[in-house]
């Protein structure tokens, strides 16, 4: 399963490696901030196509278009991009992601950066890998932390808690990051690039997959307040390579 998966995931790659003028083709959906391609939308379409012949008895929960009510025990949670707006800018930090979930438990999942051709994956109980070579978290504390954060951006609500925290983990830790991408970035914790990763509210399509590759690499994830995320539905996410997991109750 995981290696179909795989090569489904590495063929959607190829749509975004020869998008052209995509600015062109860019709407917005809700404001600046929250934009759809049409490279989106199409590898959208051809996710659901090639994962539902693969799963038949499956529902899709995809970022793209309407939803369906999740009514099955087996669901594809997709982001057809992730990071749609370094796509648009030409930034190459941007990815798809798949996640196979059963009954609440994300069993397999796949984040792939065509631009790089990094590829993450999973199985559940059989660890993590970078382009087939196991990746593990980082053995750093949190005074040798690099963060890296989203910011939010589709709901302006939640700037000055993200900020807040993000000052706290900075006084905290070696530095920050913020590339544009929830999904890598959860990878980056995995393979030990970073220490800690956090957004106040993200779509399960933008942590789903990431979420089993990083805990299969030793790593651990919650939500802010420190419970389960479910891999379903929205919600603030805290990553981390575990040893800096309890700075969570040092935040406020
Ligand atoms: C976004 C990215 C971004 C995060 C946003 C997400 P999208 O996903 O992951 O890093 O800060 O909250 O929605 O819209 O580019 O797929
Ligand atoms: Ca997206």
């Amino acid at each position: 399963m995981l290696q179909q998966l795989i090569d489904i995931v590495r063929r959607a790659g190829e749509l975004i490696c020869n998008a052209r003028d995509i600015e062109k083709d860019t709407h917005e959906k809700t404001g600046a901030s929250d934009l759809v391609t049409k490279y989106d939308v199409a590898v959208q379409a051809f996710l659901k196509k090639e994962l539902l012949a693969l799963v038949p008895e499956a529902d899709f929960l995809g970022e793209e278009g309407e939803h369906d009510t999740l009514t099955k025990p087996w669901v594809f949670v997709v982001d057809p991009i992730d990071g749609t707006t370094n796509f648009v800018r030409n930034m190459f930090y941007s990815n798809i992601a798949v996640a196979l979930v059963h009954e609440g438990s994300v069993e397999y999942g796949v984040v792939y950066n065509p631009f790089t051709d990094e590829l993450f994956s999973a199985k559940r109980g059989g660890g993590a890998y970078l382009n087939g070579r196991p990746i593990h978290v980082s053995d750093h504390d949190m005074a040798h932390a690099i963060t890296m954060c989203g910011s939010t951006i589709y709901d302006r609500s939640y700037t000055d808690r993200s900020f807040a925290l993000m000052r706290q983990l900075y006084d905290l830790g070696l530095d920050f990051r913020r590339f544009g991408s929830a999904e890598l970035d959860v990878c980056y914790v995995a393979c030990g690039r970073v220490e800690v990763f956090f957004e106040c509210r993200l779509n399960p399509w933008d942590f789903a997959a990431g979420s089993l590759i990083l805990t299969e690499a030793g790593g651990s994830i919650t939500r802010l307040d420190g419970s389960p995320i479910d891999p379903c539905c929205a919600g603030s996410v805290w990553a981390t390579n575990g040893i800096c997991h309890e700075v969570l109750s040092l935040l406020h």
